[in-house]
């Protein structure tokens, strides 16, 4: 039983019903800040959280549940009686468990819906709006109509690119994705991508310089890095001012293969570079600028470049701009 005690991942305390410790295992200790069983309950249970007090669990039947932060941990406490050999309540058990992870996963998915309603709340707010116009009477005058059916198409094609983003995540969480490798050549299929872009890059008169040995092949699933490439390059092109410049290059180095894709764009910040592989993070200032999408481009790229044992790091100064860098092995 001892070594038991000692060694379980969740702290155990046991105390009788005045309250004095009868006997606490290291994990438990340690979450209290407790030196010797000599202490009384109450006097330390107060480190973790002030709720609770042996009273308070006597006022609770002996049952109880709760949650406590202590330096950036979460921990559930559960406690429950124990019996004597007179068959009476004895004392209680308390058992912490730390639940840190769980709970940060848990946030993260409420922000996570909580994103996707709000992406897609914007288009149909306005496809409602401007078909509800057309029904009241724009719909007589040609110009108005036209402009407003313009609007309510691109609003469902924006609905349905944030709708195919979230179907390809959500089938990578459930590994549900097939990945075929084959190889790729890679001047082949960065020219593919160019003229993919092609309409952005003549909108915007952007100077495309291409170094890439016609020798380079890679192994990868050929959608994953069409959309790899496509999601990098394509911000390339989205963050770069007017007649900006885009260098995508390649080269062997040991056993890898390093692509770099950089532009002389508007840059991000130091604070935001971590951030950017989130799902749904957006700088605020290509927020503010009406720049970009929903921020799922390069989350999207991070777990495909994942799947296959790759990386993506991001060098970057704000206003000179950004360097995307991905790191295939052979
Ligand atoms: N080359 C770049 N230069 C400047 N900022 C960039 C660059 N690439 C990405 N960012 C910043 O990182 C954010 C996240 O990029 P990501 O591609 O994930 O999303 P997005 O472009 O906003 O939307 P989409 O899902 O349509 O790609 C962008 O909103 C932008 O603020
Ligand atoms: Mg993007």
């Amino acid at each position: 039983m001892e070594t038991t005690f000692t060694y379980m991942a969740d702290g155990v305390l046991t105390v009788d019903l005045t309250g004095n410790i009868i006997h606490a295992n290291p994990v438990a200790k340690n979450i209290l800040s407790l030196e010797s069983t000599d202490e009384k309950f109450n006097d330390v249970i107060v480190n973790l959280k002030d709720s609770i007090s042996i009273e308070h669990i006597k006022s609770k039947g002996y049952h109880g549940t709760d949650l406590a932060e202590k330096n950036g941990e979460t921990y559930n406490i559960d406690y429950a009686p124990f019996m004597n050999n007179k068959n009476e309540i004895g004392g209680v058990i308390v058992v912490f468990k730390n639940i840190t992870e769980q709970h940060r996963i848990d946030k993260l998915q409420k922000e996570f819906v909580a994103n996707v309603s709000h992406e897609l709340k914007t288009p149909i707010t306005t496809i409602k709006s401007y078909s509800e116009t057309l029904l009241d009477g724009a719909l007589e005058e040609k110009e108005t109509a036209e402009e407003f059916l313009n609007v309510i198409n691109s609003e469902s094609d924006r609905m349905t690119r944030l709708v195919t983003d979230l179907l390809r995540l959500s089938k990578m969480d459930y590994e549900q994705t097939n990945w075929n490798k084959e190889r790729i050549n890679l001047q082949d299929m960065v020219n593919m991508i160019i003229k993919k872009l092609q309409i952005q890059i003549n909108e915007k008169n952007i100077n495309i310089h291409l170094n890439i040995p016609d020798d380079i092949n890679i192994m990868f699933d050929r959608d994953g890095f069409e959309q790899i490439l496509l999601n990098i390059a394509g911000n390339a092109v989205n963050y770069t001012l007017e007649k900006g410049n885009v260098w995508i290059s390649a080269k062997k180095d040991n056993k890898n293969v390093v692509v770099s894709i950089k532009d002389d764009g508007q840059g991000i910040p130091k604070e935001d570079q971590d951030r950017i592989f989130e799902r749904f993070y957006r700088v605020e200032k290509a927020r503010a600028r009406g720049l970009g999408g929903t921020g799922l481009g390069l989350s999207i790229a991070k777990e495909i470049a994942e799947a296959h044992n790759c990386s993506i790091t991001v060098n970057s100064r704000i206003d000179k701009g950004t360097e995307m860098i991905i790191t295939i092995p052979e």
